[in-house]
């Protein structure tokens, strides 16, 4: 009897030796949503590679689509075009008439295709042009369509001055339960000769090493 207490002892003392790191890998977990650090401070391996991410853009006159095939080569992963079935005109003026009145309205218009399984993605990087401070509809439409709860969303954008502005308040409105990540934002003049501000950024955030 005594030896059987000496062995539950012992029994009893391993399993609260060992629930003790695992509690603190939980509570690591909670201000590193990404796993990135271990409770020792050691550095795991970047994300990419470890994780799925998805690269989904929307892109007016092209120089998102640059930023997020630039981000793509980089990362890895895949890669989507959010595009409304119906097309946006050409001409500036009647786009930035169309986009004030689309943001006024909350429009939602509806998107060619659909990512097949949103569920298999832990990261998915948003890619947009400012429309007037914040993200065209199309990406409203993209942002409502899935759940991302718990998905680790990252935000970049072009623009020609005012950089993310509302946007990233508007994706966490959006989507409450994600995690965002630091954004990127890019001048649309830049786009071309972004490569390594876009590296540093990914690195920053632990994406790329
Ligand atoms: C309708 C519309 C609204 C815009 N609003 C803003 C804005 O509020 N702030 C800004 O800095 N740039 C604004 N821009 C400029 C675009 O964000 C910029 O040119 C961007 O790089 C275009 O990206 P894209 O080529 O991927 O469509 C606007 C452009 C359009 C067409």
């Amino acid at each position: 009897m005594k030896r059987m207490k000496v062995v539950l002892s012992i029994a009893v003392a391993f399993l609260v030796w060992m629930g003790v790191p695992a509690q603190r890998n939980f509570a690591a977990e909670e201000i590193d949503p990404l796993g990135m650090e271990k409770t020792n401070g050691e550095k795991t391996m970047p994300l990419a590679g470890t994780k799925k991410i998805l690269v989904a853009y929307f892109s007016h006159s092209g120089n998102t689509r640059e930023i997020a095939d630039q981000i793509h080569k980089k990362v890895g992963g895949d890669i989507f075009e959010i595009q409304s079935v119906k097309p946006y005109p050409g001409d500036y003026d009647t786009v930035v008439k169309q986009a004030r009145e689309e943001l006024d309205s909350g429009y939602k218009p509806a998107l060619k295709a659909k990512v097949e399984d949103i569920g298999a993605y832990d990261v998915i990087f948003i890619g947009f042009p400012i429309w007037w401070g914040t993200f065209p509809a199309p990406v409203r439409t993209f942002l409502s369509e899935y759940d991302l709860s718990g998905k680790s969303i990252v935000p970049f954008c072009t623009h020609e001055g005012s950089g993310l502005e509302q946007s990233v308040l508007d994706i966490s409105e959006l989507c409450p339960k994600a995690i965002l990540l630091e954004g990127a934002a890019i001048w649309g003049r830049d786009v071309k000769t972004a490569q390594d501000k876009v590296s540093d950024w990914l690195r920053e955030i632990k994406v790329i090493k």
